[in-house]
């Protein structure tokens, strides 16, 4: 089943939770919805589901209107951010508990039952604790439950509200990707709901990223990745350092001296720019005076301090100070602190220590102009 999503509006009060989303999930796709924490991705999803009304707009199912079809005739399966398994009861009674719940009419027999939630309890490998209670079973496990309870009455549309939210980084993990086998073998319509960048990105056919309740960008993961369409959405993909400066000359003229060249500069003399560069896109050499100059006697570099160094496993991950913000490490400005990433072998070949002057030069900067204010 397909989801239309029309000019959707929803208030609280005089808080704006969503402005105008349109959104087209297409049948059988897995949507994650990203977003910063109170952006509005629950209360969408809530209003997908029929549990809240939106102000204006509406939500059609497959090109119908849902606005007066009920929560229970929605053929919704809704997976909340905290499992809410019924505690008194075992495990199978928690995912038959939907199919004893249907009128008489529609109810399957006692053996159908069974035969139906061992099949959902092998589907998530779990048949062999059906007679469990919750307080038996792991939070990885609990969530996998609350899975198979939500696909047991065949939901035609699947919601799921950051299912894994309160789970350790493996289990995340292994959860995530077991999710989308599930969701290959089933095929049903999901959206995902997830502030975990790498969690969307890898799960999901299409990322829609939200930001204080309006869509930012929609595209495939890789789409949002290699072209991000505001600042917003670059800072929120990864990890970022923010540089300001000017166009001019078809160059950007950084704020500390440094220029970029940069196509978006072109027909945009004297426009405030920001230029983003993630962590991994820093060159990173020892600095000596009089080096970090480029043919025009222009520095090629930001030189900074070496403030830390993290090395753990094959990436060391290098706080640095620009010169010019010269205060201790202690009480520098953090956003002006510079965070590169550079092989670890190189880091020990190039005998870095700490408290050491080098010069970060940006390999490849995203660039935005004017409007787009800093994240
Ligand atoms: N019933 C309500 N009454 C008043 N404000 C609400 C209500 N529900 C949500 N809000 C507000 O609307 C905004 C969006 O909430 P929502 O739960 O959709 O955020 P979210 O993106 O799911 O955040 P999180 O990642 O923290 O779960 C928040 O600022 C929240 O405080
Ligand atoms: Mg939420």
């Amino acid at each position: 089943m397909s989801i239309e999503i029309r000019n959707v509006s929803k208030q609280f009060g005089d808080f704006q939770a969503l402005r105008d989303v349109s959104l087209d999930i297409a049948s059988g796709e897995l949507i994650a919805l990203l977003g910063p924490s109170g952006c509005g991705k629950t209360t969408l999803l809530r209003i997908i589901a029929g549990l809240e009304t939106p102000d204006v707009g509406s939500i059609h199912f497959s090109g119908e209107d849902t606005t007066d079809v009920h929560v229970r005739e929605r053929g919704v399966g809704f997976v909340f951010q905290h499992y809410a398994l019924f505690r008194h009861m075992t495990v199978f009674d928690n995912v038959a508990f939907g199919l004893r719940m249907k009128p008489r009419g529609e109810r399957p027999s006692e053996a159908k039952i069974k035969e139906k939630v061992m099949s959902l309890l092998k589907l998530v490998q779990l048949d062999w604790i059906a007679d469990r209670y919750p307080s038996q079973l792991s939070g990885g496990q609990r969530q996998r439950i609350a899975l198979a309870r939500a696909l047991a009455v065949e939901p035609k549309v699947l919601l799921l509200d950051e299912p894994f939210g309160a789970l350790d980084a493996k289990v995340r993990k292994e959860l995530r990707r077991w999710l989308r086998r599930l969701h290959d073998e089933l095929h049903v319509t999901s959206i995902f709901v997830t502030h975990d960048q790498e969690e969307a990105l890898e799960v999901a056919d299409r990322v829609v990223v939200i930001n204080q309740g309006r869509i930012e960008q929609q595209g495939t993961p890789q789409q949002v990745w290699d072209n991000p369409a505001s600042p917003f959405v670059y800072g929120f993909l990864g990890d970022v350092n923010l540089f300001k400066g000017r166009a001019s000359d078809g160059r950007i003229h950084l704020d500390d001296g440094m220029q970029l060249d940069s196509p978006e500069a072109g027909h945009a003399d004297g426009t405030r720019a920001f230029a983003y560069v993630r962590p991994h896109d820093l060159d990173v050499e020892r600095y000596s005076p009089g080096q970090a100059l480029d043919a025009h006697g222009r520095p090629s570099g930001i030189v900074a301090q070496l403030s830390r160094a993290i090395v753990v496993g094959p990436i060391a991950r290098l706080e640095l100070i620009p010169e010019g913000n010269t205060q201790s490490a202690d009480n520098a400005d953090s956003d002006a602190l510079i965070e590169a990433q550079i092989p670890a072998q190189q880091f020990h070949d190039m005998g870095l220590r700490e408290g050491e002057t080098l010069v970060v030069t940006p390999r490849r900067a995203k660039v935005f102009l004017d409007q787009a204010a800093g994240i």
